[in-house]
Formats: C-alpha cells, structure tokens, sequence
C-alpha cells in the first residue's frame, strides 16, 4: 500500500485519481484548497466506494488543506504529513488553473501569464521541494501536464499562458528528475488527454476514468523510470 498524495483533488480528474487510488488499496490524500472542499471531497469518494457491490479493499482517504500556491499553507500541509504518517511515497502534482482570459501573450496578459504559472509552474515545484525530506527512496513524483505543453506538437494558438506553463513544467520535469535520481526519487510527467471536467468542457472526448489511469499506473507499477512524458501508459516525445 502506498502512501499517495493528489493536489487539487476536490475535483475533475484529481478527484478521480484519489477514488482509483483508493480502491486500488492505497492511502489517497485528497488535497483541496480549504478544509471544507477537502473533507467534502473526500467523503464523497468514501461513500462512493463503500456503495460498490463488491468493494476491492476498504477506502483509505484523508482530506489535506494544500493550496498550492501558499508557501505557509504547503509547510503546515507537510508538517501534518510528518506527524501523522511520517512519510510520503507518492506526489501526483494535479492542480492547475487555466483562466479564461488566456488568449494572447502578444496582448497585454502579464496578470494572466504571472497567475498561470505561479499555480501550474511553481506550485508544482514547491510543493515537489516541500515533501522531500518525507520520500524515502524509491519515492515517485507525478507532474499533471498537457500536451499543449508539447515542444513538439503544432502550436493551435489555444490558452498560450496555459501551454506556456504546462512546457516550463516538462522542462522542471527532467530537471527534478535529474537533481533526484542519485536519492532513487522518480519524476516523470504525463498528459491526461482532453477531457470532460469543469477545466477541459463537456465536448471533450476522454472521461475523467481514461484520464487518471496513466497517473495511477505511473504512482503504483512495480517499475517506473525517471524523466520522462507519458499519455496513455507510452512514453511520448517533449
Ligand atoms: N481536462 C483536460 O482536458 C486536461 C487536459 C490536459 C491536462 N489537464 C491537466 O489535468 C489536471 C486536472 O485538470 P482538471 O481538468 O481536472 O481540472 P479542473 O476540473 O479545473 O480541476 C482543477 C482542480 O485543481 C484545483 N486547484 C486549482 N488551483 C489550485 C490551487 N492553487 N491549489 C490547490 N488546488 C487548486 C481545483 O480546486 P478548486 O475546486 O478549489 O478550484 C480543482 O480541484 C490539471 O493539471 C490540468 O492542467 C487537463
């Protein structure tokens, strides 16, 4: 069983990856931004798993107030992690935010850029720094991008701020990855694909189930390497 925080899981995909996880039989840490998403949150998918004919493992979910984008928030947030479990095999960095004035770098959307990546590129990081000392080796970092963060993909003009995020979080992806593998810490990036949540629209053809997978195959495989983009369980290119 491992130990298995998801950030900015009150929702969408992340709420999904804690329920798989869950079920799976491991201890899913449900982060949310105030107590009362979290604790909402996370009774949701105990409920919903203790509702299934044939319930795999008992749930194992506890809310964690994490934003990820307040440095004292994340110190209490890991200080709480040491007390009660001492430990933290896993970090799937989930939470983004994708604003919807995000249209043109060429126009003046500094507000818009600087926001994007203080939630999509820094809090991922800082929250990745913070767990640390708490990972023992064999510990796994998940990064949650995009392939609107691809450098080899077509650009389509979509969310620039966004992708521009996404691409600098690939690029702290090998980064990280490098600086840890001499602690035996695994750091990979992976694409969930377009999909139906509040943050990728109803038309969008993946279900918050197709999505997790890969993030839970990444979290739980026996073996995993480090520093590379996945989607759909295959390595693709940057
Ligand atoms: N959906 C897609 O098509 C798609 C495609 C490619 C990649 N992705 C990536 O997949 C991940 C999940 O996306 P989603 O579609 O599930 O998004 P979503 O439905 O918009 O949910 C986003 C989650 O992040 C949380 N969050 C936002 N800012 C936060 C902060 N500062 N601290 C902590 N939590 C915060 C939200 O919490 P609140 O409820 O408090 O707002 C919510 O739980 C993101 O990294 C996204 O970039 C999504």
């Amino acid at each position: 069983m491992a130990l298995v925080l998801v950030t900015g899981a009150t929702r969408g995909i992340g709420l999904e990856l804690v329920r798989q996880l869950a079920r799976a039989g491991h201890h899913a840490l449900l982060g949310g931004r105030t107590a009362r998403k979290s604790a909402a949150a996370a009774a949701h998918v105990a409920e919903a798993l203790s509702g299934e004919r044939h319930p795999a493992t008992p749930a194992a979910v506890t809310p964690v107030v994490l934003d990820v984008t307040d440095p004292n928030g994340i110190e209490q947030a890991v200080r709480r992690l040491k007390d009660d479990f001492g430990k933290l095999d896993v970090l799937i960095n989930n939470a983004a935010i994708l604003l919807e004035e995000d249209r043109a770098l060429s126009a003046d959307q500094d507000d818009v850029l600087r926001k994007t990546m203080r939630t999509n590129l820094h809090g991922p990081v800082a929250v990745t720094r913070a767990v640390l000392p708490l990972m023992p080796a064999g510990g796994r970092v998940i990064m949650t991008s995009s392939g609107g963060g691809s450098m080899t993909d077509p650009i389509g003009g979509w969310a620039p701020a966004y992708c521009t995020s996404k691409a600098a979080l690939n690029a702290a992806t090998r980064h990280l990855a490098f600086e840890l593998g001499s602690r035996n810490i695994s750091v990979n990036a992976y694409c969930p694909g377009w999909t139906k949540t509040d943050m990728g629209g109803m038309s969008a053809p993946r279900t918050v189930e197709q999505a997790a997978d890969t993030a839970v195959w990444l979290a739980t495989a026996e073996r995993i390497g480090t520093g590379s983009f996945y989607r759909d369980r295959m390595e693709i290119p940057w």
